[in-house]
């Protein structure tokens, strides 16, 4: 596949000017996609200038696959320095023993630990769950012929599922909700940083670490068929695995896998509205929807960019990554690649050139993949099914200024209730 975009003359032409534009929600508009493929022509080799380092950015499909299998870089601890996260109370000291920011070979051995909770069967078995939850969302908000599908919807969804796969009880969704948006606020890059917030952030990993260390010690006496039991067990044979480091586990399960997957399904549902012949195909050949959402997830990625650290120099298409220089994937750019996608910005459920980087490659590849599958699976073919008249209730929608985790602040829909 070789083909490609046009260098537009309505966007800018200086590299710098189009990262900075890459990076500002007001500039970037409803434009984030055109203006990666006006990077990646004009600046396919381009390392910027940012307050916290000079990092390398990458655009094109071909320089994403060699270079995140390349062992020269790595994904650790350097990302939370790098980006300034603020003092070192409980937010910071917890980041540091999350298994995504652990040196390579702590991270290998947590990763082995921790993957025997996340088989595709045990995420499976949480399916029926999924299925009950989204149809009982629309239920009750059919009768009001609408509802803000990010907030009614999206985000009911992921939060509840990661409190049953953690053996968390329904009742305690609400505090925990209230923690996790708290720890959120304070990871976000487009939230100024403050003492407000920073203490804000901290307190709620406190309560995290209370109520988790607490669940622990329940599941110790008495175990469940749940992903806390099943950690107390693989701690028996691993005393390598402490309680803060099966917190911080839980923990992390919240950061990555609560706003990504909702703002997927958002997406995935404005994508259909936008696209009404992609959802009658939907409609009609529902079996194709496990291929379908690897195209939701290749058309707009909710993680658009992730940040890796070369650990030794390496040549780059001429040039130099120097050790220690920080790599930036933007997976938006990559999956939209014209070298690698037929058309790529036209959604196709029935896309035969189908692969994405939405969940990353190699030793971090997602830890939550197929939660987050099932979960998208099952709240778009509910959309599709129940709701097939599905419209936007007004123009009135935009995406939260966040890149990193990149998803829609609302949208407005309606439908008719019959
Ligand atoms: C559509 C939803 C999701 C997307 C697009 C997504 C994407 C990603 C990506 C790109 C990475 C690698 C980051 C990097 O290399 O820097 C990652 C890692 C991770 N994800 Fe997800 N994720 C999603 C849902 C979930 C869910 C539901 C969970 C768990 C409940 C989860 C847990 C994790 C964890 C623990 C890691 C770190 C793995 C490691 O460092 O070894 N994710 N995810």
């Amino acid at each position: 596949m070789s083909s490609s975009v046009p260098i537009s003359d309505a966007l800018p032409t200086d590299p710098g000017e189009i990262f900075a534009h890459i990076m500002d929600p007001r500039k970037r508009r409803r434009k984030l996609v055109a203006l990666y493929h006006q990077l990646r022509n004009v600046a396919p080799v381009y390392q910027a200038t940012l307050p916290h380092g000079n990092p390398w950015i990458v655009t094109r499909w071909s320089d994403a696959e060699t270079l995140v299998r390349d062992p020269r870089l790595v994904k650790d601890g350097r990302l939370v320095d790098m980006v300034g996260l603020g003092n070192e109370g409980a937010y910071v000291q917890n980041m540091r023993r999350m298994l995504a920011f652990a040196p390579r070979e702590r991270h290998l051995r947590l990763r082995h630990l921790v993957n025997r909770g996340f088989t595709v069967g045990k995420a499976e078995r949480l399916r029926p769950g999924v299925r009950e939850l989204v149809g009982r969302l629309i239920d009750e908000r059919w009768d009001a012929g609408g509802m803000d599908l990010v907030a009614d919807y999206a985000f009911r969804i992921p939060m509840t599922m990661i409190c049953e796969l953690l053996g968390a009880p329904v009742e305690d969704v609400p505090t925990i909700e209230g923690w996790a948006a708290e720890t959120s606020r304070r990871g976000d890059e487009s939230i100024e940083l403050t003492p407000e917030n920073e203490t804000a952030g901290d307190e709620a990993t406190e309560g995290f670490w209370r109520y988790f260390q607490d669940l622990i010690e329940q599941r110790r006496r008495s175990p469940r068929d749940d992903l806390i039991s099943e950690l107390v067990e693989v701690q028996k044979s691993a005393d390598d695995l402490e309680d803060l480091d099966i917190v911080a586990t839980a923990i992390l399960l919240f950061q990555a896998g609560h706003e990504t997957t909702a703002n997927m399904i958002g997406k995935a549902a404005l994508a259909l509205i936008e696209n009404p012949d992609q959802s009658a195909l939907l409609r009609e050949r529902p079996e194709l929807i496990a291929h379908a959402t690897e195209e939701f997830l290749r058309y707009d990625t909710p993680v658009q960019l992730s940040v890796n650290f070369a650990d030794a120099d390496v040549p780059f298409h001429g040039r130099t990554i120097r050790d220690g220089d920080p790599v930036m994937l933007f997976r938006g750019a990559i999956n939209h690649d014209p070298e690698r996608f037929a058309e790529p910005d036209r959604l196709n459920l029935e896309r035969e050139d189908l692969a994405h980087h939405s969940f990353g490659l190699g030793a971090h590849f997602c830890l939550g993949a197929s939660l987050a599958r099932i979960e998208i699976q099952e709240a778009v073919s509910a959309l599709v099914r129940r709701l097939p008249d599905l419209r936007l209730a007004s123009d009135d929608w935009d995406y939260k200024p966040q890149l990193h985790l990149h998803g829609l602040e609302s949208l407005p829909v309606a439908w008719a209730a019959h």
